[in-house]
């Protein structure tokens, strides 16, 4: 395993968790770490972190050059399969999913395996291109099947 500074920092930090406020709750909720792995040669995976970590998040990652095994473990069907992989609370978070849905999630807590945005779309956290924003669903996936969780 490559360690980078950042993650030793990560390290560090680990076992905190963070109190965020989901979109429209009125309480607040403990949110658990959340654990990413990804490539080291991945730009947009650090930035998608970047994205989830001001949401307020509390993130431990994790460089591995195997993800295909990973997704394999955690059950992301292949036709979802993006680049980085996460797991929060007993849920997998595949892709550049915005934060407000993993937070959403986790207020629902729905029966099913987690959330994926498929792909590299445009315009997604961390796949910011100037003048281009490709229209993506966020996907609910599981045994259950499969439905759109959010659309942007
Ligand atoms: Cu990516
Ligand atoms: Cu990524």
């Amino acid at each position: 395993m490559i360690v980078t500074r950042r993650s030793m920092m990560m390290l560090a930090t680990a076992g905190a968790a963070a109190t965020l406020m989901p979109r429209g709750a009125g309480a607040q909720v403990e949110i658990p770490q959340m654990e990413v792995a990804r490539s080291a040669t991945c730009g947009c995976c650090g930035a998608w972190v970047e994205h989830v970590r001001r949401a307020g998040f509390v993130m431990r990652e994790t460089v591995r050059e195997d993800l295909d095994v990973v997704k394999a473990e955690l059950g992301v069907p292949s036709d979802l399969q993006s680049c980085h992989t996460a797991t929060i609370g007993g849920f997998v978070i595949e892709g550049h999913v915005p934060a407000a849905e993993i937070l959403r999630l986790l207020e629902e807590r729905p029966a099913a395996t987690g959330l994926a945005v498929a792909g590299m779309p445009a315009g997604s956290p961390g796949m910011e291109v100037a003048g281009e924003k490709d229209v993506y669903e966020v996907v609910l996936f599981g045994k259950a099947g499969r439905q759109v969780f959010a659309r942007y």
